[in-house]
């Protein structure tokens, strides 16, 4: 579909994003380019595809050759396995051990960290009578305090599950994320205790085909790695996950190319209503306003700390008046000429213009991921750009 046949569509509630396919398939060959060609990428689908909507995404990997994904998300997971995206999937945590069998019966691939999942993953494998073993993801805590058995514990918790006999473990991966200098360090020198794991395993025997330590922060800094596979999410869309310190991220493109919206409504107030009154026009420095259909129920928010927001129509700016629960008005310059349906950009280019996530989500003091998980799960999500995919 092109951009100009999708600013008519949705004329009931004209508001959407735009999903660049084109973006997606270039971040995915930029992460390529940054590893040897044997190395298998995980693509980290986690919170409906990063907010992008976790089905176009990854039909789109699917196609792009991703050899593996992730979530953590069984209804995400489940949704995909029913729109026949076939590709293997990592089920990064978000069960109770009793849901070891439904994830199983669901051809998804559990990650364990604990013994109570382990031997419920192998019942659930005995109970479905297959011939073969059921592979399973084990997740080590290398010191990000969050999910996964400690390093400590690691050598001996494999030493056990690979003694059940319905399961086998597939993979063996940690997450170290970082955002600064600091954090960067520390990851540094826990990845190095990552490594000295997997050398340790081999030595005893355990030989374990995936192993995965990477994600955005390390691939954008650049590390050299010793294992089998990779996970990135955040670059994979676009979105920084390291501070521009640290590393800019500007050969990868954004996935959410655009949100758009269109003027339901225009009013001129010459002189009224007066100053202080009607909260939308306190600010209000021209007599015509317009609405389009963008307020907190599609995921806009209030702006905090006095900064003002601004959008996009035909390559300038022009300054919003107030959002309400549907609404979001906007103040018209007396020489521009607007009509109904007319389409505003929310986030995107509009001529010389843009406002990138960035820049938006500035005005609510919040994150990129944070801005598109909040809204593209209110609003409809359109594949633009499908015959640019590189
Ligand atoms: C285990 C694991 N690996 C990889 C990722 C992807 O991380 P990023 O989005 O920073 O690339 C995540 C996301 O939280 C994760 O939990």
């Amino acid at each position: 579909m092109s951009n100009g046949d999708v600013d008519s569509l949705f004329a009931s509630h004209p508001t959407w994003m735009e999903l660049d396919a084109h973006a997606l398939h270039h971040n995915l060959a930029q992460i390529r380019k940054r590893i040897n060609p044997e190395v298998k990428v995980i693509a980290s689908v986690k919170a409906n595809g990063y907010g992008h909507g976790i089905m176009p995404v990854c039909k789109i990997l699917q196609e792009a050759g991703v050899d593996m994904l992730t979530t953590g998300s069984f209804y995400d997971a489940k949704a995909l396995r029913n729109a026949n995206i076939n590709i293997p999937i990592i089920m990064l945590g978000g069960s109770l051990p009793s849901g070891m069998l439904e994830l199983i019966e669901a051809n998804l691939i559990p990650t364990i960290y604990n013994m109570e999942a382990a031997n419920a993953a192998n019942a659930a494998a005995d109970s479905l009578h297959s011939d073969k073993k059921i592979p399973l993801f084990v997740k080590v805590d290398c010191g990000m305090g969050r999910l996964g058995v400690s390093l400590n514990n690691a050598v001996a918790f494999i030493e056990r599950v690979s003694k059940l006999k319905n399961i086998w473990i597939q993979g063996l991966y940690t997450h170290l994320s970082f955002k600064n200098e600091s954090g960067m360090e520390f990851a540094e020198k826990r990845l190095s205790l990552f490594y000295n794991l997997v050398s340790e395993l081999a030595k005893l025997g355990y030989e374990i085909p995936i192993t995965q330590a990477l994600a955005s922060s390390a691939i954008t800094v650049r590390w050299k790695d010793q294992c089998s596979a990779i996970c990135p999410g955040h670059i994979l869309f676009g979105l920084p996950s390291v501070n521009s310190s640290l590393g800019e991220i500007k050969e990868f493109l954004p996935v959410c190319k655009n949100i758009k919206t269109r003027v339901i409504h225009i009013a001129d107030h010459e002189n009224g209503p007066a100053i202080g009154t009607g909260g939308y026009h306190i600010n209000r420095s021209f007599s015509r306003t317009c609405v389009v259909p963008f307020g907190l129920n599609d995921g806009n928010r209030s702006s905090l700390n006095g900064k003002k927001p601004v959008v996009l129509f035909k390559g300038a700016r022009l300054a919003v008046l107030g959002v309400s629960l549907e609404h979001l008005t906007l103040e018209i310059p007396d020489d521009t000429e607007i009509n109904l349906g007319d389409t505003i950009t929310i986030i995107g280019q509009s001529g010389d213009e843009c406002i990138d996530m960035s820049e938006y989500s500035s005005w609510f003091n919040t994150s990129e991921l944070e801005t598109m998980l909040t809204l593209s799960s209110r609003m409809p999500i359109v594949v633009i750009n499908k015959d640019e995919a590189v």
